[in-house]
């Protein structure tokens, strides 16, 4: 579930802290993911490659493989204990790894797709991130990140990756007590 943290800096979400998280977002924020995974399916293309970043205990990866069971999943996070949940609740359903969006262990031009939750408020260096994201992105591949309205959305778009769309973005009831946006970004030529 998605916690409000105003500071930015390298924060995995470890230890109890993960495994509450984990108890939390399969309880309350599951019609949440299933509309953020609606969004993506709307758009991802046929057998997509898609890469989760920030994934932490993968519940959009298993609503993504609900909703769209041709995508070629992959997540990652920078907190190990996450990515052991992770692993838990998608078994092989997704390529999983414990890393930091800034060092992606991926080769150039591999994904269709990479997306995020709630996740790029925490990253330490999100310029660096989205240059990663850049990076591994095919030509013509595009990010979708969802994050609460502080998150450093013009870092992520400062050099490797240029804004499509941002927009506030309707999550279901969570409407009510939390505000998210919604950013579309496409790989620079
Ligand atoms: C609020 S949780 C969101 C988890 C999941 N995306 C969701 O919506 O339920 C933020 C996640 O980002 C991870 N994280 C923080 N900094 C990161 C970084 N630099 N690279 C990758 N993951 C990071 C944390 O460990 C945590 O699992």
């Amino acid at each position: 579930m998605p916690h409000h943290d105003h500071a930015h800096g390298n924060r995995p979400i470890e230890g109890r802290h993960s495994r509450n998280y984990d108890r939390m977002a399969r309880l309350l924020m599951k019609p949440v993911y299933r509309r953020i995974a609606a969004d993506i399916a709307a758009s991802a293309p046929r057998g997509a490659a898609l890469l989760d970043i920030g994934t932490g205990p993968g519940i959009l990866l298993q609503a993504l493989h609900r909703t769209r069971p041709d995508l070629r999943l992959s997540g990652v996070d920078l907190a190990a204990d996450m990515v052991d949940l992770a692993r838990r609740n998608l078994g092989d359903r997704a390529e999983l790894h414990a890393a930091d969006a800034a060092a992606l262990p991926f080769e150039d031009d591999r994904f269709d797709l990479v997306v995020s939750s709630y996740s790029s408020h925490h990253w330490g260096d999100p310029r660096a991130g989205a240059d990663e994201i850049a990076r591994v992105l095919k030509s013509g591949g595009r990010l979708l990140n969802y994050d609460f309205p502080h998150a450093p959305w013009d870092a992520l778009t400062a050099s490797g990756l240029a804004a499509v769309r941002r927009s506030p973005f309707k999550a279901g009831w969570t409407s009510l007590i939390m505000k998210t946006t919604r950013l579309e970004a496409e790989k620079r030529p």
